[in-house]
């Protein structure tokens, strides 16, 4: 494949310009990181902050949430919006009580089995909080690849989401797993925005094909009509 990203750049913009005191980071349990997740799928960080907050306070661990009245936790949910994800981590509480003694399972096939955790949720979770080579695709990291890698089709098409799959695969390093996941969704969110990227500040800058093609605005291309 061709110039794959350099993680090394990656990582080293992370430590300095990533965010790192975002509330789910301070304890990277694979139930934080989880509910974080999940709020934050359809979220913007800015709105999901206070929301966890108070949910953690109330429900501060599986346990806690997997007995909770169902109303309870979407008495919380309320203002976040797409209720499914509440009824799900609260159904996906229950399961990790019962059927895996209240410990999250650390391996991608046990985990999208639960509802609400797709392929890119469960590889954050196996990243941030279990230290396990996890791969994730979400929206920002799928801006970002399309972007480097001048991805002319869109990525809801079944072939394109298959070969950033694959991308994303071969760019996820073996070592500082963690951070260097953050650091993709850091990117995506504060330097490769949607519109108006701050190419001048990105780590990626000098391979990256969309910028030296001077097309970043025409990418990533969107749903066809
Ligand atoms: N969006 C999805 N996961 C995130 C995370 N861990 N930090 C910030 N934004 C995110
Ligand atoms: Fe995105 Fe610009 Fe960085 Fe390319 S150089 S990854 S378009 S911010």
């Amino acid at each position: 494949m061709t110039n794959l990203i350099d993680t090394e750049a990656v990582l080293e913009w992370f430590y300095q310009h990533g965010r790192h005191d975002l509330p789910w980071q301070q304890s990277t349990t694979a139930y934080r990181v989880w509910v974080s997740e999940i709020m934050l799928q359809q979220t913007q960080v800015s709105t999901v902050i206070a929301y966890y907050q108070r949910f953690m306070a109330r429900f501060p661990d599986v346990q806690s949430l997997a007995s909770a009245p169902q109303d309870e936790v979407l008495h919380l949910w309320t203002g976040l919006g797409y209720y499914a994800r509440a009824r799900n981590l609260h159904r996906t509480a229950q399961m990790i009580c019962e059927q895996y003694q209240g410990e999250f399972p650390p391996d991608i096939e046990a985990l999208t089995a639960l509802p609400g955790i797709g392929r890119s949720t469960a590889g954050a979770i196996l990243a941030l909080a279990m230290g396990q080579r996890g791969v994730i695709l979400d929206g920002n990291v799928k801006r970002v690849l399309c972007r480097y890698h001048a991805i002319q089709s869109w990525s809801g098409e079944t072939r394109t989401l298959a070969r950033l799959w694959q991308i994303a695969e071969d760019t996820t390093p073996q070592k500082e797993i963690a951070a260097y996941t953050q650091a993709m969704m850091d990117l995506g969110a504060t330097v490769c925005t949607r519109s108006k990227p701050a190419c001048s500040n990105c780590p990626l800058q000098s391979g990256c094909e969309a910028y030296n093609q001077g097309i970043t605005s025409q990418l990533p291309v969107s749903k066809p009509k």
